[in-house]
């Protein structure tokens, strides 16, 4: 019985061994010592032996016993120290997606639209959205009594004392700018012609807010002041430009219009062939002119010498016709499913 004992011993010893799992030891465990296992069947045929050897052959299988248990606990101890207990790393499991954000369609715009002007030799310009009436409106030569004046149609401030100080020439109520037009005083202000500027930025009207109408868009600016700038180079640079934006197709038709910064002044249209409605919708593009002689010399810049053209158009329009976003209030709702439809990655 000692020898057999002495031969179950090494091969449980060869099996705890290579015994790498918790479960592969318990499997062990069992067949040695579980109800049906190895060392209880010993026992059990303590009773098959005569009187005499059983005495000796039960205390082998007891010592082979002890042993056992405790070499297997040991072993048990080994395993819990080489892989601690805790969430399991499986290497063959799919990576868990890490959210990744996209651009906002009104910035993906504007860097289409930054590209393209520094492209043209254009350089950034910048101004506050907190303007004043000044700035807005007066520089620009918009009569005292034009209706983008009233308290109806821009956001007047009514407690300047909590603004920081906005620097401003002759003054007048501070408002949100309604439009990106004051960023071309203050450009000429600071510097001489030539000057080739434009100007992204928000403005903010007191509309009603619905599919078309926002009280909050954005808007880019074009200003150009040189020795002879005309009509062609208004009409040049604004079809290179939308041109590159809707497509090489498109057509274009200058409209006569008023602003009172411009003289003359026009809307450009566009025609997408195949794209709009039946092919035949003109669309409002951008406003546009020759920058009126009484803004020049309001900056101190002789229109006798200098000429200039300027033009502005909406961020958020451009957009609803080149990716047919159908409602204005998409653009700030913040559904995410319109803006990962809209975005692509940077
Ligand atoms: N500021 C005008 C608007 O908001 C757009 C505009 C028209 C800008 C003509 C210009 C321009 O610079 O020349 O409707």
């Amino acid at each position: 019985m000692e020898k057999e004992m002495q031969e179950r011993e090494a091969e449980l010893r060869a099996a705890l061994g290579v015994a790498e799992t918790e479960a592969a030891l318990e499997e062990i465990r069992i067949r040695y010592l579980g109800r049906q296992g190895e060392i209880p069947r010993q026992l059990a045929s303590l009773s098959a032996l005569p009187p005499e050897q059983r005495r000796e052959a039960g205390r082998a299988i007891n010592r082979f016993k002890a042993w056992a248990e405790a070499a297997i606990e040991e072993r048990r101890g080994s395993l819990a120290s080489a892989h601690p207990r805790g969430p399991s790393l499986d290497p063959t499991l799919p990576g868990r997606p890490v959210p990744e954000g996209s651009i906002h369609p009104v910035s993906r715009m504007s860097r289409r639209i930054v590209e393209i002007f520094h492209r043209l030799g254009f350089a950034l310009a910048d101004g506050p959205e907190v303007e004043t009436e000044f700035y807005n409106f007066d520089a620009l030569n918009t009569p005292p009594d034009h209706p983008a004046r009233n308290e109806q149609d821009t956001f007047f401030l009514k407690d300047p004392g909590l603004l920081p100080a906005t620097p401003s020439r002759g003054g007048g109520r501070l408002l949100l700018r309604s439009q990106t037009s004051p960023v071309q005083i203050r450009a000429m202000e600071r510097r001489r012609p030539p000057i080739r500027i434009f100007a992204p930025g928000r403005c903010y009207r007191r509309d009603e807010i619905d599919a078309t109408h926002s009280i909050a868009f954005f808007q880019v600016e074009g200003l150009v002041v040189e020795e002879d700038t005309s009509l062609l180079d208004l009409k040049g640079t604004l079809e290179l430009v939308f041109g590159e934006l809707l497509g090489p197709e498109t057509r274009f038709r200058f409209r006569p219009h008023y602003f009172p910064f411009t003289e003359p002044s026009f809307e450009i249209d566009g025609l997408r062939p195949g794209r709009s409605k039946a092919g035949k919708e003109w669309l409002e593009l951008c406003g546009c002119g020759m920058v009126h002689p009484k803004v020049l010399s309001g900056v101190g810049i002789d229109p006798d010498r200098y000429s200039g053209f300027a033009f502005g158009f909406g961020i958020e329009r451009l957009l609803m016709i080149v990716e047919e976003v159908p409602d204005l209030r998409l653009f700030t709702e913040n559904d995410i499913r319109f803006l990962r439809n809209q975005s692509s990655p940077a």
